[in-house]
């Protein structure tokens, strides 16, 4: 069964503001609600290109833009959402089974994904059609 629009969220993270310069960080276990199994960064993104344009079947993600805006469009098989990312002090919580796309990176955007999983191609689902066979 897919995950419902309304599953995914804004998280709020922590934010030291300090003159010297601003601080935010996340702990495992206490600002979202997934153990980190990985981390990764999509940079140097050339303008108008797309990443994403899948599902995922167990991966839940955190998604932060940690410098530079992008969108990210969420969609769960009956309609979809576009968040524009554009602060490193907060980030988009996805959960699995959501098709997910990434799009409209501003130049030396840099976007960093907290993932519940290892890496694995096994559970990504590249299928649009499959995708919406198996929502709720
Ligand atoms: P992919 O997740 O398919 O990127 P996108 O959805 O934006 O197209 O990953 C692109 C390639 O990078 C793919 O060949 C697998 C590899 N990759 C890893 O080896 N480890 C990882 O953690 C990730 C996210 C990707």
């Amino acid at each position: 069964m897919n995950s419902n629009l309304l599953d995914v969220k804004l998280i709020d993270l922590p934010r030291v503001e300090d003159p010297r310069g601003n601080l935010s960080f996340i702990e495992e276990g206490k600002h979202i609600p997934f153990k980190i199994e990985r981390t990764y960064w999509i940079y140097d993104v050339p303008g108008g290109q797309l990443r994403g344009g899948h599902a995922f079947k167990k991966q839940k993600e955190l998604i932060v833009a940690l410098s530079g805006s992008f969108d990210v469009i969420v969609d769960d098989g009956k309609e979809q959402k576009t968040y524009s990312l554009n602060r490193s002090y907060y980030g988009l919580y996805v959960p699995a089974r959501l098709w997910r796309q990434m799009g409209n990176f501003s130049t030396n955007s840099l976007a960093m994904v907290l993932s519940s999983t290892a890496y694995s191609e096994d559970d990504y689902i590249h299928d649009y059609q499959y995708f919406l066979l198996n929502k709720a």
